[in-house]
């Protein structure tokens, strides 16, 4: 088990690029192991996370070269060319390889299993299992629809479907499906979440059609193998805008962020709270708007986090937490429920570490209040989670003692190097086992 140990104080300070954006790079591989012809990708994220999403393909028969950092070639031989995986499917920790994959295979003439590890093993499936069902696979779960998931596929019909929550791994997983199905299927959003599997799909020659908060395709088309640049991960510069707002002296610069305005809640929210971020030489890649991302301390205040804003920040909540506790005033966080049912229950393990390091905070169905004051130091438990454990890394930082975090090994799920590229910055973190 890996451990962090945080030093009280420092202040962050530098031009940094943190790694290749993690939603992103899952679709990259999906798309252009479906696609026809040679798919170049860079930037992509050497993470846990998205190698579990490149070794499934890789089991299915795809011909993936891993040419150097971020560079992966993909041999892509068209829509119908996979082949049945030699055992079941491992995703490790991840969520949205489990989900998105899903409905890849529920489009396959094989039949597939796929599991992960106890904290996958334990998140809801039936969000995606039952319009997949509705589409015509045949899918079996183990207690209470959690994986792992047996799946036949086979003859799929397209659908008009309403999810009962904002996400996009349910979108994209039915919009993925989509491309092996019958006619049109139809995926009718209630709150607005990440479009990128709907740009990488036209990236790759589809169709997509929006009209409001409905996004259809039509299945059958091949994808067309293109060149993908990914830009870095927005969900993990969240960390150091908020480390450098809440440690005085701070003055970074994140450069080339994706800024798809389905993911920037995170820079809404700290505006409101106060902070100084100037947002600058934006630009186009791949179909991704990225810009340089500059962030200077100053003193952030409470506030009441709209709730449209929840689900274009649903990642950034941890370090969010954190921002709250180093506030002058209180937070109120509402409409977040669905942080209960990722890799941690994200409000509760937020709420203990807090309190353990004397801040005052309440939990709620779907949020928490914070007050913010000062934080004292102590041992926090990561709960396996990555953001929680980069996020308490961060409090640090307005922390007046040492920060001892537990568990801490899943944060190379999506963010390898986040020790080193952190203390590089002034981030006085150690690994300890
Ligand atoms: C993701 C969607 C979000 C997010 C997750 C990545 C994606 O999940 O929390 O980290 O890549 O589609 P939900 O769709 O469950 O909101």
């Amino acid at each position: 088990l890996q451990n962090y140990t945080v030093e009280a104080g420092g202040r962050l300070q530098g031009e940094l690029r943190v790694p290749g954006d993690k939603s992103i790079s899952h679709r990259s591989i999906i798309l252009g192991s479906l696609a026809l012809g040679q798919t170049h990708i860079s930037g992509f994220l050497e993470g846990e996370d998205s190698l579990h999403t490149m070794a499934a393909f890789v089991q299915m028969g795809v011909d993936i070269e891993r040419k150097g950092e971020g560079i992966v070639v993909i041999n892509g031989k068209g829509l119908r060319s996979l082949t049945a995986p030699d055992g079941d499917i491992y995703l490790g920790n991840s969520g949205t390889a489990m989900r998105l994959m899903a409905g890849v295979l529920a489009g396959q003439a094989f039949d597939s299993q796929v599991s992960g590890d106890s904290s996958l093993n334990s998140r809801p499936m039936r969000r995606v299992v039952a319009p997949l069902q509705e589409m015509g696979a045949v899918i079996d779960c183990a207690d209470q629809h959690r994986p792992p998931l047996s799946i036949r596929g086979g003859n799929l019909r397209g659908m008009s479907y309403t999810p009962s929550v904002a996400s996009a791994q349910i979108k994209s997983c039915l919009l993925l499906a989509g491309l092996f199905a019958e006619g049109v299927t139809t995926i009718n959003e209630v709150g607005v979440t990440r479009d990128h599997t709907e740009r990488m799909l036209r990236a790759f020659g589809l169709n997509v059609d929006v009209a409001g908060a409905s996004v259809s395709i039509r299945g059958g088309a091949e994808l067309q193998a293109t060149r993908i640049d990914i830009p870095s991960d927005i969900s993990s510069a969240a960390f150091f805008m908020v480390g450098a707002s809440i440690a005085e002296g701070s003055d970074i610069t994140l450069q080339q962020v994706g800024v798809n305005p389905t993911r920037t809640g995170i820079i809404d929210i700290l505006k409101l709270m106060g902070a100084d971020i100037v947002v600058s030489n934006e630009r186009e890649m791949g179909g991704e708007p990225v810009a340089d991302i500059r962030v200077r301390a100053t003193q952030l205040k409470g506030i009441d986090v709209p709730v449209e804003i929840v689900p274009r920040a649903i990642d950034e909540f941890p370090v969010l937490f954190i921002a709250a506790a180093c506030a002058q005033g209180e937070t109120r966080v509402r409409g977040a429920e669905e942080l209960r049912v990722k890799e941690s229950d994200r409000i509760q393990a937020m709420v203990d570490g807090l309190v353990e390091l004397g801040i005052d905070a309440v939990a709620t169905a779907d949020g928490a209040i914070i007050q913010g004051g000062s934080m004292l130091g102590g041992r926090v438990d990561s709960h396996g989670d990555h953001r929680i454990a980069m996020a308490f890394a961060i409090a640090g930082l307005c922390s007046q003692q040492a920060i001892n975090i537990s568990d801490c090994a899943n944060v190379n799920t999506s963010f390898p190097g986040f020790v080193s590229l952190s203390a590089n910055a002034g981030l006085g973190v150690s690994e300890t086992s």
